[in-house]
């Protein structure tokens, strides 16, 4: 059994994507595949924690003992991080939550036309954004995937979105980023200092992140 360093904390981790409908048939959404998220969440269950996984459609298994709220658009997983935020210690943002959705989506299948097709897209709410508004004694992660100025650009979003730590994550890079079963991450904290994990498996990363957490307390 590993060190119960969590036990009697409440985390909330969010995973995998978001997908909006664009009609009935037809949808939005992004190559997340919720593997970091989940890594997140069974890490920290083993480690004594009370566990909410909000997730977006993925292939995997829910870890034993983590209660799942399964999501579809940003805004249903807005709702549902919202609804958990008061009574959570920690929550970590790994999904990737797609900043539009279409703005008027078809309650019947759109039929095939004559010439192209516009589809009009509005902004999604920033969950993250908004809880580093509302945020009281809870301690809140970001991920920032880049391919670019990633360390420049990890900091200016845990500034912005005031956020706790930030997970900076090279998605250029081989064995990083969607999809893969390793990961390659930056961990920035709010005096800009910024420790490397060397390429491993997403649940060692996972208890990489939940050990720099649990020096901020
Ligand atoms: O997309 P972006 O790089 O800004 O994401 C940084 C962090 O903000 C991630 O933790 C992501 O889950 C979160 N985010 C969010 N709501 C959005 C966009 C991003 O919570 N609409």
């Amino acid at each position: 059994l590993p060190k119960q360093d969590l036990q009697g904390k409440n985390i909330l981790v969010t995973a995998g994507p978001t997908v909006e409908a664009i009609d009935p048939v037809r949808f939005l959404s992004n190559r997340s595949s919720g593997k970091m998220g989940y890594a997140i969440a069974e890490a920290a269950q083993a480690r004594g924690a009370k566990v909410t996984l909000v997730s977006g459609p993925t292939h995997l298994k829910t870890p034993t003992g983590v209660k799942l709220i399964s999501t579809t658009s940003a805004i249903s997983m807005y709702e549902a991080v919202l609804e958990h935020f008061s009574q959570q210690d920690i929550v970590i943002k790994a999904a990737a939550v797609g900043d539009y959705r279409p703005e008027n989506p078809s309650a019947v299948k759109i039929k095939k036309q004559e010439g192209n097709l516009s589809i009009n897209l509005v902004r999604n709410p920033d969950i993250l954004l908004e809880l580093g508004k509302k945020k009281e004694h809870q301690i809140l992660v970001g991920f920032a995937a880049e391919t670019n100025n990633l360390l420049e650009y990890a900091k200016g979003k845990l500034e912005k979105k005031n956020a706790d730590l930030m997970v900076a994550n090279d998605v250029s890079q081989e064995g990083a980023g969607f999809g893969t079963d390793t990961n390659t991450v930056h961990i920035i904290d709010r005096q800009g200092k910024e420790i490397k994990i060397e390429r491993a498996s997403k649940l060692e990363v996972a208890h990489k992140i939940l050990d720099k957490t649990l020096e901020l307390k």
